[in-house]
């Protein structure tokens, strides 16, 4: 008789985001398979203690099977700099892992479709911080929630850490965008330095909207 588990049930049992990023490149589950040229998984370390999420794949993307590596891409690896972090710290992603045509927004059974990889992906790296880019990513975690409102504030949903701030897109089309963006990083250093924990400050806005939930 043996009591040993095979290690191929071990393996099973085992997820990875290099299993995630094998099963999305095999996908059909949503009409965006159709029309992808390269998957995009996302791309950082399973260590990573900030995830970043942004909305869906684009041309560059696309072409490239790796998020933010167009203009929007290259403001983001500014704003992480900002912090004095870098891109390989970091784990980036999107809500959808394949590019909408002509860059339309994803659609609400798209971004549906494809939630099971972004949350396996959370589950393995399991951040001390999501940080969220623009209204899609947000709504993603907060439906009811308006960007405007929640940007640059901590929230606790389901226990897990959400900062919302605005995409870099919308800093590359509107000036006053990247100054916000810009101030929103330098909370969001404030917020990793604290480990997360806003603290007992009830003069702290942060500590405010978590004790909320
Ligand atoms: N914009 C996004 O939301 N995601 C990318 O990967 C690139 C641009
Ligand atoms: Fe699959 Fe997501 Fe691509 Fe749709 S967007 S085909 S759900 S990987």
């Amino acid at each position: 008789m043996t009591t040993a588990t095979p290690r191929a049930m071990i393996a099973l049992a085992m997820d990875s985001l290099t299993e995630i990023a094998r099963q999305v490149s095999n996908c059909t589950d949503c009409p965006l398979n159709k029309t992808r040229t390269n998957t995009v998984p996302g791309d950082g370390p399973e260590t990573a203690s900030i995830m970043i999420i942004g909305e869906a794949p684009g041309y560059n993307e696309d072409q490239q099977g790796r998020p933010f590596v167009g203009a929007a891409g290259r403001l983001l690896d500014q704003l992480l700099r900002s912090i004095d972090m870098k891109r390989e710290e970091v784990f980036i992603t999107n809500t959808v892992k394949c590019r909408p045509i002509n860059n339309r927004d994803p659609l609400l059974d798209e971004t549906a479709a494809c939630k099971k990889y972004l949350d396996r992906q959370i589950n393995l790296i399991s951040p001390q911080v999501i940080v969220t880019l623009g209204r899609y990513a947000l709504s993603a975690f907060m439906p009811n929630a308006k960007i405007s409102n929640v940007r640059g504030i901590a929230q606790n949903v389901n226990n897990q850490i959400v900062f919302p701030i605005y995409h870099p897109a919308a800093a590359l089309r509107q000036n006053k965008f990247r100054q916000i963006i810009s101030e929103d990083m330098q909370k969001l250093s404030t917020l990793l330095n604290s480990k997360g924990d806003p603290g007992p400050d009830d003069n702290d806005p942060k500590s405010q909207q978590l004790s909320m939930f």
